[in-house]
């Protein structure tokens, strides 16, 4: 028997992209230097030596892209500004011709009844502002946040959603401490001076936001997986706690709360990895915000392992089928979270802002895309998203990542997280059955599983 799954009034359906990953034309119309069109051209830093450069060159296929949007029943659609666009320098005069794209953006998308929700800060750095040490030079907050108060000033009430930064842990730990991300440091102690600077750069936007008297809702993306410790040994529980608090608390606490997380704080200390950091700034980051972006893909086992420095935890596999990413399918993960978001947080309004998954998708011969795999990830996932409300979750929408193919970072194109699949040779679109699949859930707001 067939089981229908309502969603509540009002769920907002959407897809999100990000500016470096699709729109390309990295130099049109003024666009200053990027830090990822600087790593992406550096030998060795991505898969097959791809770049940006071209992508799915949506800042001239915008148009189109938008009645595709349609097409698959989008609701919502999240994307992010290029900072260089607007800022080619970092700060200093605007660029108008990059501020228009985003304004005709906007324009076409509300001419189609989609919500549009804007992200500040996808991780495309002015280069320029990297030459003065990005994330790591305190200034870099303050040219954020007039960046944020020229954006918040032009594109002001037409925008619903707002997001400050899309997963300050991948800036700060991918591009910091891993190097696998731009600006590719590897360097512990930078990482958590980066994310500190990326929190409260957060803060400021938030201020002057509230300032500025707009209509629309403001917050923050985070990333993070649920994880389930090993065992029920102490050792292991603790190392999973000590993962949480790396990747989730380091980040969700400042902002939510006011704090870091205290244990993992003095834990950083003894290992002397723990720059200066001025407290007082968690005032600043803190400002209350109207909800918080999540981004879900997996979920981890962690076991207490010493070697593991410095969070002395290992992941351990949970046996799970994988994506093309190799990340493991964990959709009760997602449940798990939210909830414990939801408890953690006092109920606070949450949106799902990314959610979904790579695989090696074909075009038949007759044009069709058929990925099954993609529905079945995204149908569980949604499935459990709904568990969570049914438990009290306040969950208010869902962004699938992504609409498009796109430039998947240091994996370059081999990846396909779109609902719609892109030829780069051609820039032809073809709608993937994951697609089709989509309109009839968004449209009816229910899963029929
Ligand atoms: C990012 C996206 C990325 C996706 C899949 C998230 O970390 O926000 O830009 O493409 O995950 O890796």
């Amino acid at each position: 028997m067939s089981q229908k799954i309502e969603f509540p009034k009002n769920f907002l359906w959407g897809a999100a992209t990000a500016s470096y990953q699709i729109e390309g034309a990295c130099i049109a119309d003024g666009k200053g230097e990027s830090i990822w069109d600087r790593f992406s051209h550096t030998p060795g830093k991505i898969a097959n030596g791809d770049t940006g450069d071209i992508a799915c060159n949506h800042y001239h296929l915008y148009k189109n892209d938008v009645k595709l949007m349609k097409e698959i029943g989008l609701k919502g659609y999240r994307f992010s500004i290029a900072w260089p666009r607007i800022f080619p320098d970092g700060k200093g005069n605007p660029n108008i011709k990059g501020m228009d794209f985003y304004k005709r953006l906007v324009d076409q998308l509300l001419e189609n009844d989609i919500v549009p929700a804007v992200t500040l800060y996808h991780w495309d750095l002015p280069q320029k502002l990297q030459d003065l040490g990005g994330w790591l030079n305190r200034d870099t907050t303050d040219y954020y946040a007039e960046y944020a108060a020229y954006i918040f000033k032009e594109l002001g009430d037409q925008i619903p959603i707002w997001i400050t930064h899309n997963e300050p842990w991948v800036v700060s730990h991918l591009g910091h401490a891993q190097g696998i991300h731009a600006p590719g440091l590897k360097d512990f102690k930078k990482a958590l001076q980066a994310a500190h600077h990326l929190l409260l750069s957060h803060g400021k936007a938030v201020q002057i936001f509230r300032q500025s008297n707009l209509k629309g809702d403001i917050g923050i993306t985070f990333n993070m997986p649920y994880v389930y410790p090993a065992s029920d040994s102490a050792a292991d529980k603790e190392a999973a706690a000590r993962k949480f608090e790396y990747s989730m608390n380091w980040f969700t606490d400042p902002v939510l709360k006011g704090h870091y997380p205290e244990r993992l704080y003095e834990w950083y200390k003894n290992k002397n990895i723990l720059p200066e950091l001025d407290l007082d700034d968690l005032r600043t980051i803190s400002q209350p915000v109207d909800f918080m972006g999540l981004n879900y893909y997996s979920s981890e086992i962690a076991k207490h392992d010493p070697s593991e420095w410095p969070n002395e935890a290992a992941w351990v596999s949970m046996g799970r089928s994988v994506t093309d990413m190799g990340w493991q399918i964990v959709p009760e993960g997602l449940h798990d979270l939210l909830v414990k978001l939801n408890r953690d947080y006092n109920g606070i309004k949450i949106y799902i802002t990314e959610n979904g998954a790579a695989f090696n998708d074909i075009v038949t011969p007759e044009g069709r895309v058929k990925d099954d795999q993609r529905i079945d990830y995204l149908e569980k996932h949604f499935a459990e998203a709904n568990k969570a409300i049914q438990a009290g979750v306040n969950l208010a929408g869902y962004f699938v990542w992504s609409l498009l193919d796109n430039f998947e970072w240091a994996e370059g194109y081999a990846k396909r997280f779109g609902m719609v699949y892109v030829d780069y040779e051609t820039q032809k679109r073809t709608v993937k059955d994951s697609g089709y699949w989509f309109k009839k859930v968004a449209e009816s707001n229910c899963l029929e599983l």
